[in-house]
């Protein structure tokens, strides 16, 4: 049996459902740059960092620009985006997720964040989880995004634990990718059709306890 030390939470999508929040300011975006996008389009952007995502939307709405005008669009995205986190508050954390962090830190297992997001400070601020973090590894802090494992494998270091060590939690295709290509067991939260990838599958950390990190 392998001695689980550390968990390794992406944040969208596992901790918040903050997706809803990305669709509405890429939304806005693509109706100011003249096309539509839908939920479905939203999907192709889980676990996508920020610069790929417009990439995403420009391709979907058949539309070119400079590097320049990309920068300004992402920016101005991210304006918008970042208004509605700024309004998130401590009920938006997933149901289950703050208790098993709790048992997580109760039971001297190590916690670091891996996520894309270079908001993530900002959004553990505001729904009052930054202090059940020993680690935080963001989009400010790698340069390269999932499926590059860099993000997982740079929390593992950090926290002084092997891959084999840690579990990962994920909810998006490419985060399960770059879990698996760090050498790291990896539980998709989602459906489990899409997250096939990934060693098993839960719904919500509503199904999670201590005992399913024996293994
Ligand atoms: C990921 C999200 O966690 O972060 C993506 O799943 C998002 O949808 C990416 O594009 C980058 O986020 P941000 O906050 O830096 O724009
Ligand atoms: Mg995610």
């Amino acid at each position: 049996m392998v001695q689980i030390k550390a968990c390794l939470f992406d944040l969208d999508g596992v901790i918040v459902d903050t997706a809803k929040y990305h669709y509405i300011a890429w939304k806005e975006l693509a109706q100011e740059l003249g096309f539509d996008f839908t939920e479905e389009d939203n999907e192709r952007l889980k676990g996508v960092s920020r610069m790929r995502s417009l990439d995403i939307l420009l391709e979907i709405g058949n539309k070119s620009l400079s590097e320049q005008e990309k920068l300004h669009y992402a920016d101005k995205k991210n304006v918008n985006y970042v208004s509605y986190i700024q309004k998130m508050e401590e009920d938006e954390i997933l149901p289950g997720v703050k208790e098993f962090l709790t048992s997580l830190r109760a039971n001297g297992i190590k916690i670091a964040l891996g996520s894309a997001s270079k908001n993530a400070p900002l959004i553990l601020n505001q729904i009052g989880l930054t202090s059940y973090f020993d680690e935080i590894v963001d989009g400010n802090s790698v340069s390269k995004a999932k499926p590059d494992p860099e993000v997982f494998t740079k929390g593992a270091n950090l926290l002084n634990v092997t891959a084999e060590e840690c579990v990962v939690f994920e909810d998006a295709v490419a985060g399960i990718e770059a879990a698996k290509a760090g050498g790291m067991y990896c539980i998709g939260v989602g459906e489990e059709e899409t997250l096939s990838e990934a060693d098993f599958v839960i719904k919500g950390f509503d199904e999670m306890s201590l005992d399913r990190l024996k293994f």
